[in-house]
């Protein structure tokens, strides 16, 4: 190895690179409590009731102005006639109607570099059609999808306008799908009545239509608090066969058996209307506007690549920590309550939203203890960099 010729300088920028890595603190994942189940033991990824996810993707879109710089999101341009989305209209998804809000402002577009911290991103369902036959919606979706098993968690506050829908969901295919879903029109506030409806779509959900209700994968929750009030978080935890929904922390219901999805998939948030009475109704008659504060993904990747990658990591960190004995690379996921919501409270990722990501270094332009555990979705930039001076090195 010590003989061949221009290694050092490759050698130097590799240890250089590597130090960069080892700069975070959560390198051997992160951990939560799992609520006791019958039957479950350790088939589900939990080990002594904890559950363990190696990546993370978090987004601080109260502090985002301007949502087009998020690269890990990406907003939706697409049509679906009435006939195939079996609504009485269509749906005109456009980027116009996911924008960044201030906050002091009621579904007034930002998106200016001069804004001060927001509310975060709105979804907006339009109240008037295009070309008479289709309502203007609103879809952001991860760039992503490598998303496995996780927990995935969102700051949101929903829309008191009747006839819309409001999704927060996990999606890979029409019957491989975790759903979070919220009619305005079935809530009530003179009754503080505000349902959720939980769904998993599966082929048994095809069987029927896609009526999920007619399987074991439907239930309709009754939320303790007004959802259009202020924010909440709506999470789901998408384990080995099984789902877990909560709202603010507190556990909704549970779903497992056949159903439950068994790939990757990503992460959706959507606003939509398309006249269907048993479902969104609508459309609205004002314009409706859902806000979403934050999302936070604790989760496994499907990514072999990453995989090792994280393996790689972890090691390299508890052989550095052996000496201190150090368990402190595995990061606690704390809850988020209502009185959090808005913001999320504590995040691993502390780099500025509105700064570019970061490309071809990884996190390596990330200075110290600022970039905690953001090189945990750089590592395919980080990956490529590794392999390419390591091919350097070999002919060199
Ligand atoms: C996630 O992956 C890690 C590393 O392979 C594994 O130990 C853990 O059990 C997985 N978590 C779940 C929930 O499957
Ligand atoms: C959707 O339909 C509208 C109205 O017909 C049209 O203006 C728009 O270009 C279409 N968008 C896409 C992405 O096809
Ligand atoms: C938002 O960012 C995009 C891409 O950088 C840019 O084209 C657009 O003009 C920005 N919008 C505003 C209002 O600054
Ligand atoms: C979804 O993907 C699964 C696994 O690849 C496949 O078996 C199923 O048929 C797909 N469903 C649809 C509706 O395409
Ligand atoms: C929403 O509108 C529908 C259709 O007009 C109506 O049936 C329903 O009662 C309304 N919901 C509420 C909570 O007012
Ligand atoms: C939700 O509240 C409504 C009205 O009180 C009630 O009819 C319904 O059974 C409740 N649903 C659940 C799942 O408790
Ligand atoms: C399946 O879910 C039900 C609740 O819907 C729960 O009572 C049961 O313990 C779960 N079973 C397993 C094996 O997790
Ligand atoms: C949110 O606030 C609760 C106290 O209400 C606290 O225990 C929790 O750690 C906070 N969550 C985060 C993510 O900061
Ligand atoms: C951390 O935040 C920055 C800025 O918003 C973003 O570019 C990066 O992808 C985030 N990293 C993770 C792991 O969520």
């Amino acid at each position: 190895m010590s003989c061949l010729p221009g290694l050092g300088p490759w050698l130097v920028l590799l240890l250089a690179l590597l130090s960069c890595l080892v700069a975070a603190d959560c390198e051997c994942g992160f951990v939560q409590d799992l609520p006791p189940a019958e039957g479950a033991g350790g088939k589900d990824g939990s080990a002594d009731g904890r559950l363990l996810f190696t990546n993370m993707m978090e987004s601080k879109f109260f502090e985002l102005r301007n949502i087009s710089r998020d690269g890990n999101w990406k907003r939706q341009q697409y049509n679906v006639s009435a006939r195939a989305g079996r609504g009485e209209y269509g749906k005109a998804f456009a980027v116009q109607n996911v924008y960044t809000v201030a906050a002091d402002g009621h579904g007034e577009s930002v998106d200016d570099a001069d804004a001060g911290p927001g509310e975060g991103i709105a979804l907006v369902v339009g109240s008037t059609l295009v070309d008479d036959e289709a309502v203007p919606v609103a879809e952001l979706a991860s760039a992503r999808k490598d998303m496995f098993f996780g927990s995935y968690r969102a700051g949101m506050k929903l829309t008191p306008v009747n006839g819309t829908c409001a999704a927060f969901f996990w999606y890979f295919n029409d019957t491989q799908e975790i759903d979070m879903e919220f009619l305005s029109r079935e809530f009530d506030a003179s009754k503080k009545l505000y349902p959720v409806n939980l769904v998993i779509q599966s082929e048994a959900s095809r069987q029927a239509g896609y009526d999920a209700s007619k399987t074991g994968t439907f239930k309709v929750v009754n939320l303790t608090f007004d959802p259009t009030e202020g924010f909440h978080e709506y999470r789901f935890d998408y384990l080995h066969n099984r789902v877990l929904f909560y709202a603010d922390s507190k556990l909704l219901a549970e779903m497992n058996g056949t159903s439950v999805p068994s790939g990757p998939g990503h992460v959706i948030l959507q606003h939509w209307s398309n006249g269907n009475s048993k479902w969104s109704g609508g459309p609205p008659k004002q314009d409706a506007v859902m806000t979403v504060s934050y999302v936070k993904a604790y989760f496994n990747s499907s990514d072999a690549q990453l995989q090792s990658t994280f393996a790689e990591a972890c090691q390299k960190a508890r052989d550095d920590d052996a000496d201190s004995g150090g368990n402190g690379r595995v990061c606690r996921i704390p809850d988020v309550t209502a009185s959090n919501a808005s913001t999320g409270g504590t995040f691993f990722n502390t780099s500025d939203p509105n700064q570019p990501s970061s490309s071809g270094g990884g996190g390596a332009d990330d200075s110290g203890s600022d970039s905690s555990a953001v090189h945990l979705s750089s590592t395919p930039t980080m990956a490529a960099v590794l392999l390419s001076m390591v091919v350097l090195m070999v002919y060199s």
